[in-house]
């Protein structure tokens, strides 16, 4: 399959961080057992991955803006132009070994994600977009599952944890779609679950309280593979609320229903 420059681009820098989280994610195995454990290493890590990808599109292309996890907002000369970059989505899952975790980043082009690209360097499983042009897992074309019906879907998700708002509401909602599928599944890494919804291993997919950095990569996936993606009201502010529900589209309105539920009608 021919690539275009710019995921040309975007799958160097992310193959080239992945392999340097790749080399720090064996010494995070090795690291479990001791007392300290790998706190300290996989922010190491983390940032050393954010170094490579910054370093990798500022040549590629100069004067580009970023919207990093680690470093923030870097402006740029072009105004027209930014990247929204998660160097180690799922750092919990890294932290302990568990090898789900991915790199994401998108290109935003007059305030539309236009390229995106995917990463778990663990699996080597790449996933890739362009606005109208499609969206990749390596090189087979993706489209997202056919399930028409809640009762025969897999539903990912992402729980609030320690430090996190919302653990109430979210019950609520655990208990809604639990109650109305065939399994709920937790990950640890947003970016990735939004490619699994491209690539039709996940029906769908709900979470509260992202950042940009951890979506923006996935909606244009999710797009391009004939999906929805809305935040939580079927609005499209993914970005600036943090709430994303995505399926196709029967398994995306049912799931916005269902989210939505008053638990006194249960
Ligand atoms: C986290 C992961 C996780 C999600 C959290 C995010 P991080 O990102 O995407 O799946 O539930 O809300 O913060 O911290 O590992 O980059
Ligand atoms: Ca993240
Ligand atoms: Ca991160």
């Amino acid at each position: 399959m021919a690539r275009s420059a710019i995921i040309n681009v975007m799958v160097q820098a992310a193959m080239k961080a992945g392999r340097s989280l790749s080399r720090d994610f064996g010494e995070v195995q090795n690291l479990q057992v001791s007392l300290k454990g790998p706190g300290d290493y996989v922010s190491q890590a983390d940032r050393k991955a954010e170094e490579i990808i910054f370093a990798e599109l500022s040549k590629a292309r100069p004067g580009y803006a970023f919207l990093m996890e680690e470093r923030g907002v870097v402006d740029g000369e072009d105004d027209q132009h930014r990247w929204i970059v998660d160097p180690l989505d799922g750092t919990t899952n890294f932290l302990h070994g568990l090898p789900i975790f991915s790199i994401s980043i998108a290109l935003e082009r007059q305030g539309q994600i236009v390229a995106a690209v995917i990463y778990n360097p663990a699996m080597d499983e790449l996933y890739t977009a362009e606005r109208g042009g499609g969206a990749f897992q390596n090189d087979r074309r993706l489209r997202v599952a056919g399930r028409s019906k809640l009762s025969d879907t897999v539903i990912g998700t992402g729980i609030p944890h320690m430090g996190r708002g919302h653990h109430g509401n979210y019950l609520v909602e655990l208990r809604n779609v639990m109650a109305e599928t065939a399994g709920v599944r937790r990950m640890g890494s947003a970016a990735l679950d939004l490619a699994y919804v491209a690539a039709g291993r996940l029906d769908g997919f709900w979470e509260i309280g992202l950042s940009p950095w951890d979506i923006a990569a996935g909606v244009l996936l999710i797009r391009e593979a004939g999906g929805f993606i809305s935040d939580m009201d079927g609005g499209q502010t993914m970005l600036e609320s943090g709430s994303v529900v995505a399926g196709n589209e029967t398994i995306h309105r049912a799931l916005l229903k269902t989210l939505k539920t008053p638990l006194a009608k249960r």
